[in-house]
């Protein structure tokens, strides 16, 4: 047991506490969490989790001996929790809206009961990371793994019916038992059986991203963009949509009101594909900005840690992070607090170390039960006045492969997902190929390689344009800017808000990039054999092609355009 010394906002130092760097410690008469940062000497430096106001010199410190650890089994789907694990729908049950503190909760519910169904049978062997059997969560397929400190023994005794958390399912004959629910320090990855390359796209139905800056299931990839650029939207379209089956979306340190409408949409949401909700699949972490620095620091790891466990399990975990410049900040927070030599802008110096440590953790695996898992990250990033020169995004870029870069710009003018296809790019096209031919078309890459061909002439002609003025342009060259503008306005351009829009398959958005294409080839060659340009930029037909969003049979639609435009150019 130790005293307080000293109160810094969320840093607290004690004496005489005998503590690991690293261990949860309860501080003060309310028993207030918080985690020790720093030793020194006969000084313990902690940050705590909860606010500090009212805490004086003198009140107790006591060790846990355990450093912070997330509750990982079944439960955790559908769950809203803040950035240490605590549920959020228990804590306001006890305490209304304003959470008091010192208060706990366990994170899975110590009295609910499963239905646990073994994959084992007695004699088999059973090592930490082991499957042991399974519990159903919605419907989820809950795979109960045996925990990290399991020494490897042959089953003696493996039992099936209904269980809490807690209960004993399974006995090793070296005396080790294993319960559905297993702990895991949060700032330690968990352990794999190997990396995997990342070889399979992570589907979004978002057409700029699979299309033109694909990321892969076990990828990473930020999306910065300045206040109201669409980070959010981006962020939630993801959670909807993405092909991953365990979404984990950390809310962080973003302004209450935004948060409360997560926490307030999220719930009502339908997961399209199976008509569930949403939350079914999802769990929810938030850390609004009036919420205590110091838990929004540990949000990020609470997140990634349950990520983890879930890919442990075999899936594809997906794990939005909104916004990293704000956990950033929590640390720059924290930093200064200790009276550490900033760097930049005064961000600690070890910041970039910690955010590629956070986005390493990412990965496609191959996990200890045997399982091919994944988990995607894909981080938010709001530099201030949108300025990408400033640390975090610069740190930011140095390790994630897919950078989305919103412009304020393009959401001034209403092109939604407002991303700059000039700036923006991924490092996965040449890994992801040979799935795109497999699984979308053929051509796929050489598709999207002239697509992008076309916008960058786009760009570069613009800039003719700006100087001299269209009428000046040649026909070939404004036959080339109608393209890149159907380009921008059928595949780039995706309603967020129409039902079908929404989400567009790889197919689909292959079929449009076809479309556009065959309208660029007939335009061409009718230019070669002697039409003059402005005919061919009055077709109607392929004024058409842009609808082609709405439509639920695009095949159908883009043929009979298709078709037209065919009979146009003959005309
Ligand atoms: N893909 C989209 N489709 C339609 N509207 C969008 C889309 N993305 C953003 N918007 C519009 O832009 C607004 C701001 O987006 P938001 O994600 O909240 O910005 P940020 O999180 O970057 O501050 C949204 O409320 C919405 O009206
Ligand atoms: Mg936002």
């Amino acid at each position: 047991m130790g005293t307080i010394y000293r109160i810094t906002g969320p840093v607290v130092t004690a004496k005489g506490l005998q503590a690991k760097m690293y261990d949860v410690v309860k501080v003060g008469h309310e028993k207030l969490m918080g985690e020790v940062i720093q030793i020194s000497d006969d000084k313990t430096i902690i940050q705590v989790y909860e606010d500090t106001s009212g805490l004086k010199p003198g009140e107790p410190v006591e060790t846990t001996g355990e450093p912070l650890s997330v509750e990982l089994g079944p439960g955790l789907l559908n769950s809203i929790y803040d950035g240490i694990q605590r549920p959020l729908p228990e804590l306001k049950k006890g305490a209304g809206d304003f959470i008091s503190r010192g208060l706990t909760a366990p994170a899975l519910d110590r009295k609910k009961k499963w239905e646990f169904k073994p994959i084992v049978k007695k004699g088999d062997i059973v090592k930490a990371g082991t499957a042991i059997g399974t519990v159903k969560e919605f419907n989820t397929e809950h795979r109960i793994l045996a925990g990290p400190k399991t020494r490897s023994g042959k089953v003696n005794e493996i039992k099936e019916g209904s269980f809490t958390v807690e209960e004993t399912v399974c006995r090793l004959d070296n005396g080790e038992s294993i319960r559905l629910m297993q702990k895991w320090p949060v700032r330690k990855g968990r352990t794999i059986e190997k990396k995997l390359l990342p070889n399979i796209p992570l589907i979004t139905g978002q057409r700029i991203f699979d299309v033109m800056f694909p990321l892969a299931k076990g990828g990473v990839a930020a999306i910065p963009g300045p206040f109201g650029s669409g980070k959010t939207v981006s962020q939630q379209q993801l959670a909807k949509w993405a092909d991953a089956e365990v979404i984990v979306y950390v809310g962080c340190g973003e302004r209450g009101n935004e948060m409360t409408e997560v926490l307030e949409e999220f719930p009502r949401l339908i997961d399209p594909r199976t008509d569930q909700p949403l939350m079914n699949r999802t769990i929810l972490i938030a850390n609004t900005s009036n919420m205590p620095v110091a838990a929004r620091e540990a949000s990020i790891y609470t997140g990634i840690t349950i990520a983890e466990y879930y890919r442990d399990m075999g899936y594809s975990v997906a794990l939005m992070a909104d916004s990293t410049s704000r956990w950033a900040e929590a640390m720059r927070e924290i930093s200064s607090r200790l009276q550490e030599m900033p760097g930049e802008e005064g961000y600690p110096s070890y910041l970039s170390t910690k955010l590629a440590e956070f986005y390493e953790r990412a990965g496609r695996a191959k996990t200890l039960s045997g399982r091919e898992g994944s988990v995607s990250v894909i981080g938010a990033v709001s530099p201030p006045g949108g300025d990408f020169s400033e640390p975090v995004t610069q740190s930011t870029l140095r390790v994630v492969k897919v950078f989305w870069a919103l412009d304020a710009k393009l959401a001034q003018r209403r092109h939604f997902p407002s991303i700059n296809w000039l700036t923006s790019y991924s490092l996965y096209p040449d890994i992801l190929e040979k799935w795109f031919e497999e699984n979308a078309a053929k051509d796929w890459r050489a598709c999207v390689n002239r697509i992008m061909g076309i916008l960058q002439e786009e760009d570069r002609l613009l800039e003719i344009v700006q100087l001299i003025g269209s009428d000046a342009l040649p026909e070939k060259e404004r036959i080339t800017l109608r393209v890149a503008r159907l380009i921008r306005e059928t595949l780039l351009q995706q309603n967020a808000f129409h039902p079908i829009d929404t989400y567009c398959p790889p197919k689909k958005a292959y079929m449009m990039m076809r479309t556009i294409l065959k309208y660029a080839d007939l335009a061409n060659s009718a230019l070669e054999s002697g039409t003059r340009a402005q005919k061919i930029l009055d077709m109607k037909s392929k004024d058409r092609i842009v609808e082609v969003k709405f439509e639920k049979n695009y095949e159908s639609f883009l043929k009979s355009i298709e078709s037209e435009m065919e009979k146009e150019i003959k005309g």
